[in-house]
């Protein structure tokens, strides 16, 4: 159903990999079109609007001054605080990332953070994080952050917020670490389609053998979702076609944060 007045949304992409972006073209339930033409006003996104240069600039700056105090910012990628502070700039003033977002933030009803990069610094803060790289909750204080971690985050999750910001003007209930309870407030390894082979105590052990074959548990490959919050063992990814595990390969824990150092390159035991 369309809503009366559809939501106004700024996306900003700083040290990112447009992965969310692509996550997000991909929703399902509601699908793109009915999101970007029913539910919200997508005010500006670089890599999904038709104006580039200065028109894109002005759109921006347009945007900020008629939805004042009332656009939702979404933000995907790392902001550079250290060194690299003056490596990533943008527009024709040179203006660079910190700053774009303090900007752009001032006047945002609340901030979404979207993806491992923009909630924990993801995969530009992993060590020796060059750049400096932090999250947003890191830079922005005093208005709401909403965090939707993941690698990418869920589109789900991403309309879900949405969602329910336009039905009720409120943020959806968070955790310690600002994630919708919604979402994170329980782990991989409670909802995965191989739980019942890690309690029978079914494994696999190496890659391609007999386990592998027979979707047994991944845990002694090396699978993080016993350490992991996130609900992509229930509602999956790409249009619910699959998911890490589905594919045989075990979670990473993505959605944690320092995922990177943490995590993702940890041998199998
Ligand atoms: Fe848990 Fe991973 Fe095994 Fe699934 S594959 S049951 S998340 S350890
Ligand atoms: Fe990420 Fe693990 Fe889900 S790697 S996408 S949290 S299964």
């Amino acid at each position: 159903a369309e809503l009366m007045n559809r939501l106004p949304v700024i996306w900003l992409e700083l040290q990112d990999c447009a992965g969310n972006s692509e996550a997000l073209l991909r929703s399902d339930g509601p699908k793109i079109d009915e999101i970007v033409l029913d539910i919200i006003s997508l005010e500006f996104h670089e890599s999904l609007m038709a104006p580039a240069g200065h028109q894109a600039e002005k759109q921006l700056e347009d945007a900020m001054e008629h939805f004042k105090g009332n656009y939702l910012l979404f933000v995907e990628g790392s902001i550079p605080v250290g060194v690299g502070r003056e490596w990533c700039t943008i527009g024709a003033s040179g203006e660079n990332f910190l700053d774009h977002l303090n900007r752009v933030a001032e006047d945002a009803a609340a901030v979404v953070a979207v993806g491992a990069c923009a909630t924990f610094g993801g995969i530009p803060a992993a060590a020796p994080n060059p750049t400096g790289a932090v999250g947003v909750m890191d830079v922005i204080k005093g208005k709401p952050v909403i965090n939707i971690p993941a690698c990418p985050a869920n589109p789900a999750n991403m309309v879900g917020v949405v969602l329910h910001y336009a039905l009720t003007g409120q943020v959806p209930e968070l955790d310690s670490l600002l994630r919708p309870k919604f979402a994170f407030g329980y782990r991989i390894h409670d909802n995965c389609e191989r739980r019942a082979h890690f309690d029978a105590g079914e494994y696999v052990e190496e890659w391609g053998d007999e386990g592998a074959k027979n979707n047994f548990c991944l845990y002694k490959m090396g699978c993080k979702g016993p350490m992991t919050f996130n609900n992509c063992s229930i509602i999956r990814y790409n249009e619910g076609v699959n998911w890490p595990i589905g594919v045989g390969r075990g979670c990473i824990g993505c959605a944690e944060p320092d995922f990177w150092d943490k995590y993702a390159y940890e041998r199998p035991m």
